[in-house]
């Protein structure tokens, strides 16, 4: 079958589920291990005539962004991803780039598609270069890297509505895992926010709040991530990411100033829609309001600042899409997480 897959990504570029995938074991040597480009042969075997592949690097991020942003606005007619995300995922711990990651250009050295693996996976082709085999060299790259490193499965996020991607995993023997959806919440008005609950401050995040943040979302993503994450790779996704957006995002505190909830939201560039990227509330403190008090507020800084929808994404292993439907969202699309076992 000559399909080109499209996206294949998490709806949200946040983190990723993968609570049962154990992490891949790499050959001795193999981490961190730094391998030229010319010793390495066909990088993506079986590409079609007039195509190269190359390992991407830091500089690539802009390329690849413009790449993402292209397959995004082809299926959902605007990009949502920014290039922080790129960036953040390029520096994943583990990822090397060398080994871990592709980039296919045309005669003219134009990119046409991208992929990368590394516990999990996300496969590009631009939507000029579709329906050429570009997906199918990349799913068997991809593969390939992943059975090399010892990792018992390959994991990957599709939207639902790029269909050919979804025929290509099935076809593939991929199976759904995990459903994800992107909620909005549209604000032609300003959105009312609910009295707090005793003793509950919220307030916008400020300088100094990073570390307890991150320690408060590690401990309350606990129960179904697959690890925790260390303060730069979470910074890197959140706080140090460059739409991060610290006047709307909230912050919840008891009587005593100690943290126990956080909304963290991203100021999209492209999309002019807030996001809101994380949001968690202290094990002991759940049950009260404090996450639809921490929203609403979210959503009103927003408003303030003229943007008219903001957006989240969830997924069906953390039980909050109830949370997110409660407090006046609604689903946008969904993303079904695929898995094959290798
Ligand atoms: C999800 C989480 C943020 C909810 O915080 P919370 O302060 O307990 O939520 P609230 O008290 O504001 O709940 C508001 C409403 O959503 C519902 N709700 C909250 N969490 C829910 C869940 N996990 N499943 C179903 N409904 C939920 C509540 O029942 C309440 O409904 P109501 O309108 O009938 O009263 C918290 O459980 C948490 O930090 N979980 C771990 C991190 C996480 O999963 N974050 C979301 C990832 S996308």
């Amino acid at each position: 079958m000559s399909v080109s897959a499209g996206v294949m990504r998490s709806a949200h570029g946040g983190r990723v589920l993968l609570a049962k995938t154990p992490a891949p074991t790499r050959p001795a040597g193999s981490l961190g291990a730094v391998v030229s480009r010319t010793e390495l042969p066909d990088l993506v075997p079986g590409l079609p005539p007039g195509y190269r592949s190359r390992s991407v690097t830091a500089e690539d991020t802009a390329d690849v962004h413009r790449l993402v942003a292209a397959c995004e606005r082809e299926l959902f007619g605007r990009a949502q991803t920014d290039a922080g995300r790129i960036a953040a995922d390029f520096a994943r711990p583990g990822l090397v780039p060398e080994l871990d990651t592709r980039l296919v250009t045309d005669r003219a050295g134009r990119v046409a598609a991208r992929a990368w693996v590394h516990r999990r996976c996300e496969v590009d082709v631009h939507p000029d270069h579709r329906g050429r085999g570009l997906g199918s060299a990349l799913l068997t790259w991809a593969e390939t890297r992943a059975r090399q490193t010892g990792s018992p499965r390959v994991v990957q996020t599709v939207p639902d509505g790029d269909t050919n991607a979804v025929a290509l995993l099935r076809s593939r023997a991929y199976e759904s895992m995990v459903t994800e959806w992107l909620l909005e919440f549209r604000m032609p008005a300003r959105p009312a926010v609910p009295d707090p609950p005793a003793g509950i401050t919220v307030r916008p995040f400020r300088p100094g709040d990073e570390h307890d943040a991150h320690q408060l979302v590690q401990d309350a993503f606990d129960e179904w991530q697959e690890r925790r994450q260390s303060y730069q790779e979470w910074a890197r996704h959140t706080v140090d990411r460059p739409a991060f957006a610290p006047a709307m995002s909230m912050v919840a505190t008891s009587a005593g100033g100690r943290l126990v909830g956080v909304a963290l939201s991203l100021a999209l560039p492209e999309t002019g829609e807030g996001y809101v990227e994380q949001v968690a509330v202290r094990h002991d403190q759940r049950g009260q309001g404090i996450a639809r008090l921490l929203l609403r507020s979210t959503f009103r800084a927003f408003h303030q600042r003229g943007r008219r929808t903001c957006t989240l994404a969830t997924h069906s292993e953390t039980g909050a899409l109830n949370l997110y439907l409660r407090v006046g969202m609604t689903v946008r699309h969904s993303s079904t997480v695929f898995r094959k076992d290798l």
